[in-house]
């Protein structure tokens, strides 16, 4: 095995702190609380923690409003706690990433504090000061929009100068013109790798640098943004997102990164457009991010064939030594069962493709027990982002949502759904959760679908082990079989990787009637996403070696038919 790359064959699961677990009882999830959990994440499989941010902040906006990079905030832990997590997710054999916000700090850091007390002050360069138009400088200074719409300037009456932000009033800007800002950054990177962090998520990392010559942007048409596409609020951000120097800038972020030895570190970039603008954030020689985020996938319709051009369209653009990534849900979006009438079945095929497919896949947490979104008023929203649209009438919320406007996060982020006992197991206070418990969590919980072999989790846990064993799904090519025309349901694709033993045949039914499975060679074993067979329930819970592993392994029946959304893996010996 090519150690260097280890992060090539990882999967992550995404803790959002605030509402995994909460061992202090204040309502709000910590360290200690991960801590407690990590046997189950253990259990489950996963490889890789990402971690939202942690450090010390005015939580504003959740923690993605960083104060202090070197700190944690106190309701989350201490410094303390957060370089015992490290050791302990290390002990267990996973990996740990971080958040890292560049782009901006919280209005309330220090660096900031001095940067707007004074046009003279050492730190003013420090964020991106303009003089305003007009006469008496009241009109911002161009025409660039911010990235929830609106301009992105924002007056300070002391110093009469507007600065810029991309994302919220309080997250200003840092100016990555200013080499020492960026030595800076990169010191605070450098610091959470010494202390044995796996990588880092970076946040909007398409918006760092800003061009030079602060030239207005182009007009658009289109209304809003969207996973595909940057362009909206009727604006081109040629000259604010995914700028030339920004790309430069992936390919000195990964030099850093590689200064280190440690084989698994990587970085993953949130970053918005098609796969093909993604691609060019990991260098024309893979030398710039590890990963992109691929957030296609969260819109692509339940259907064979719109799945089979997506997995098309990622082996067209993310061909080796690129790799795609698999995203149904994060923080910032709806919670992906949704999209799929709350099926579990329909999310156990796509957790199929996740985790099948070549790529790197990324859980949200609660996504393997099917939690689905909180329902809760816009009005009341602690969101900041639903703040800034709170002109919005709670009746327009759900045709903002169709727009692809997705401004009230509250919905995703509700508590993990532990057990169907107080607040799901999530805390243990007496008060208020510092979000409500989704009121499904009597039926929608870890511990009953622990029980249950043929539950959503349970199917997770089945994929995530069988890539361990299986190294073609980590590691291997990806075949798709010719376009079932007659089967328009059907999705059907190969893995294998030269070397190895197995090879692995996927099918997945997208429709609601059974479909005659292709013909084919015989399996030496094979696994339903519908339910687990008992072969997998030894292996998993008795430590007993599939069949298949034996010498003597013998050929099982091929299954002939998939019932409605079933998806399968059969397996092959290889060569
Ligand atoms: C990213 C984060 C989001 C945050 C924003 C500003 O999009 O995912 O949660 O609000 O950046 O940092």
């Amino acid at each position: 095995m090519e150690v260097r790359e280890d992060w090539k064959a990882t999967t992550v699961y995404q803790i959002y702190p605030r509402s995994f677990m909460d061992a202090d009882g204040d309502g709000i999830g910590d360290i200690e609380g991960i801590l407690q959990r990590l046997g189950y994440l253990k259990w489950l499989g996963v490889e890789t923690l990402w971690l939202s941010p942690v450090y010390a902040s005015p939580q504003r906006d959740f923690g993605y409003d960083i104060s202090d990079y070197r700190a944690i905030a106190p309701e989350y832990g201490t410094m303390e706690s957060m370089k015992r997590l490290i050791e302990a997710v290390h002990a267990q054999g996973m990996r740990l990433v971080m958040d890292m916000v560049m782009n901006h700090t919280s209005s309330d850091s220090a660096w900031f504090e001095a940067s707007r007390s004074h046009r003279d002050d050492p730190k003013r360069d420090w964020y991106l000061w303009r003089d305003g138009r007009g006469k008496d400088g009241k009109k911002p200074p161009n025409n660039w929009r911010s990235m929830i719409g609106g301009s992105g300037w924002h007056y300070e009456e002391q110093t009469e100068q507007w600065y810029w932000a991309t994302f919220l009033p309080f997250q200003p800007d840092l100016n990555y013109r200013n080499p020492v800002v960026k030595r800076a950054m990169l010191d605070h990177v450098r610091f959470w790798l010494d202390q044995g962090v796996d990588g880092f998520r970076l946040d909007i990392f398409n918006a760092i640098f800003k061009d030079a010559s602060f030239a207005d942007n182009p007009r658009s048409w289109r209304p809003f943004p969207s996973e595909d596409s940057p362009e909206g609020f009727f604006q081109r951000p040629l000259h604010t997102i995914d700028h030339p120097d920004t790309l430069a800038f992936s390919k000195e972020l990964r030099a850093v990164l590689d200064s280190y030895s440690h084989p698994s570190r990587f970085l993953v970039g949130e970053v918005f457009g098609s796969p093909e603008a993604l691609k060019r954030y990991c260098g024309e020689h893979a030398d710039g991010l590890h990963l992109v985020f691929l957030f296609r996938a969260m819109r692509t319709a339940f259907r064979a064939e719109a799945f089979r051009a997506l997995i098309a369209e990622y082996e067209q653009h993310f061909a080796p030594p690129l790799l795609p990534t698999w995203v149904f849900g994060n923080h910032d979006r709806a919670r992906s069962i949704d999209r799929l009438d709350g099926d579990p079945r329909r999310a156990a095929l796509l957790a199929f493709v996740q985790l099948t497919a070549r790529g790197v896949p990324f859980l949200y947490y609660g996504e393997e027990i099917g939690m689905t979104s909180l329902d809760t008023p816009f009005s009341s929203s602690l969101d900041p982002l639903a703040h800034h649209y709170g002109w919005v009438p709670d009746l327009l919320w759900p045709w903002m949502k169709r727009m692809g406007l997705f401004v009230h996060r509250d919905v995703c982020r509700s508590p993990m759904q532990w057990e169907d006992g107080h607040h799901a197991g999530f805390s243990g206070t007496k008060e208020k959760t510092w979000l409500p418990v989704h009121p499904n969590f009597r039926r929608v919980n870890v511990e009953a679908q622990r029980k249950d072999p043929n539950s959503l989790l349970w199917c997770y846990r089945r994929l995530l082990h069988w890539r361990r064993l299986l190294p073609c799904l980590a590691r291997g090519e990806m075949r798709l079989f010719e376009d079932q025309r007659s089967r328009r349901m059907l999705l059907g694709y190969e893995r294998s990787l030269a070397g190895e033993a197995w090879r692995a045949e996927i099918w997945l039914n997208f429709g609601t009637q059974e479909q005659a499975l292709p013909v084919g060679d015989a399996p030496l074993a094979w696994f339903s996403s519908l339910e687990a067979s008992v072969e997998e329930v030894a292996w998993l819970d008795r430590g007993v070696a599939l069949p298949m592993l034996s010498e003597a392994a013998l050929l099982v029946s091929r299954p002939t038919r998939l019932r409605p959304f079933e998806g399968v893996l059969l397996v092959h010996r290889h060569g």
